[in-house]
């Protein structure tokens, strides 16, 4: 079978075999909120914002780790899908700074936009702030890591893609948190590709002096703004 059909909303989308409803949705135009996933990565299946619904199966599914299924259907925005991810994207909120305002990923923040499609501002959400001084010793790139959501792709993108793993999921004071795997980019074996810039989805790790590519990917860039912009006509 070169082509597999199947429905999400009840829109027909075809699928190459072995692709994930995830990225079937993306490649249709099908907007599926998500934050792990990254297009060059394997996905983690961490963040559980792509959660959907399949018509005959319990519960809900991660969009990003199920593959389509000739006949599936696929419903995004069921009761059980839309509570968790509101779920999810408020426990990611937590130890999140409150205000965006002021954050210099602000409008450029896949969690802020991720926030207005879902509905949580993070703003009634309990805090429990991160408690992480922001690096700046590197002048290439900086860290302010209490703005770390920990959806991994940097230290996935550090690990799979380079090859490195200068970047390192490590449990501090009981909290998990994503660390320099060392005492120092210099001395994590950090080859300052800027893959982990590339791929932060918020302000966490950034640019210092404009060197790194930090375009949207494709995937996205199809977040819904907020204002019907004509490019998501597709969106459900
Ligand atoms: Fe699927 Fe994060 S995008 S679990």
């Amino acid at each position: 079978m070169d082509k597999i059909k199947f429905t999400i909303d009840q829109h027909e989308v075809y699928a190459k075999p072995g692709q994930t409803i995830l990225e079937a949705a993306l490649d249709a135009g099908i907007y599926i909120p998500h934050i792990c996933s990254h297009d060059n990565l394997h996905p983690s299946g961490s963040c559980r914002l792509c959660a959907v619904e399949i018509e005959g199966r319990e519960g809900v599914i991660a969009s990003c780790t199920t593959k389509a299924e000739e006949g599936m259907k696929v419903t995004i925005h069921g009761e059980k899908a839309d509570k968790v991810r509101k779920l999810s994207l408020e426990l990611m909120f937590t130890p999140h700074p409150e205000e965006c305002v002021g954050c210099p990923k602000y409008l450029k923040c896949q969690l802020q936009a991720l926030s207005q499609y879902v509905g949580i501002s993070g703003s009634g959400v309990r805090h429990r702030a991160n408690n992480v001084a922001a690096d700046n010793r590197n002048k290439l790139m900086l860290h302010e890591m209490y703005r770390c959501v920990l959806c991994g792709r940097c230290v996935r993108v550090c690990e799979e893609v380079r090859g490195v793993g200068a970047l390192v999921f490590k449990k501090v004071n009981g909290q998990l948190r994503v660390v320099i795997n060392g005492d120092s980019m210099e001395n994590s074996d950090c080859r300052f590709c800027g893959a982990c810039v590339e791929v932060c989805p918020t302000g966490s790790i950034r640019d210092q002096i404009g060197v790194f590519n930090t375009d949207l990917p494709r995937q996205e860039s199809l977040i819904p703004c907020q204002v019907g912009c004509p490019a998501h006509i597709n969106v459900p």
